[in-house]
């Protein structure tokens, strides 16, 4: 079976991976994609949160079968050749991880939750980032998505015209 993670088509054989195998398995355990977490296994703690055709989903309880002919992307394949994503700008402006576990979880939802609404309420955060962390990080998570969403709608603003 096929699977396409971060831009890349990788063909799981047989012996690697079964239609109901959760996909955080695939990626982690068959292509040593680390950098999303197991936590609960249940789908409730959004350690394993990852995007499928741009959505935020909890891997974990998501089998290969249902992203078949499906764009995958991981916490590795959030930054792009141009650099970091504003968000991974902002955490670490912000130093927002503590032990760092459920980090990568966060930041794929909080990417998912930027690309639908850019100026993010507090309201909204909340909703979007039901991601459980042990450490307590919601008040930097939340100043960190604030600070991407300022920089991205900086980023947006044309330059002003010089007039002659
Ligand atoms: S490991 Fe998937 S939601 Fe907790
Ligand atoms: S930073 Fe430790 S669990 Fe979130």
């Amino acid at each position: 079976m096929d699977l396409k993670v971060n831009g890349k088509t990788h063909a799981l054989r047989d012996d690697q991976a079964a239609p109901d195998m959760p996909l955080l398995w695939a990626l982690r355990d068959v292509l040593q994609l680390t950098g999303t977490k197991f936590g609960c296994g249940i789908g409730a703690c959004g350690a394993c949160t990852v995007h499928v055709d741009g959505q935020a989903v909890r891997s974990c309880v998501m089998p290969l079968s249902a992203v078949q002919g499906r764009e995958v992307r991981t916490i590795e394949g959030l930054a792009s050749p141009a650099g970091l994503h504003a968000l991974q700008t902002a955490w670490v402006a912000q130093q927002v991880p503590q032990c760092g576990y459920c980090q990568s979880g966060m930041l794929m939802a909080a990417a998912d939750l930027l690309a639908r609404h850019p100026q993010p309420t507090d309201a909204q955060i909340d909703e979007a980032i039901a991601n459980l962390c042990r450490c307590g990080t919601y008040p930097r998570v939340r100043a960190a998505i604030h600070a991407a969403a300022r920089a991205q709608g900086a980023a947006a603003v044309p330059a002003p015209q010089v007039l002659r």
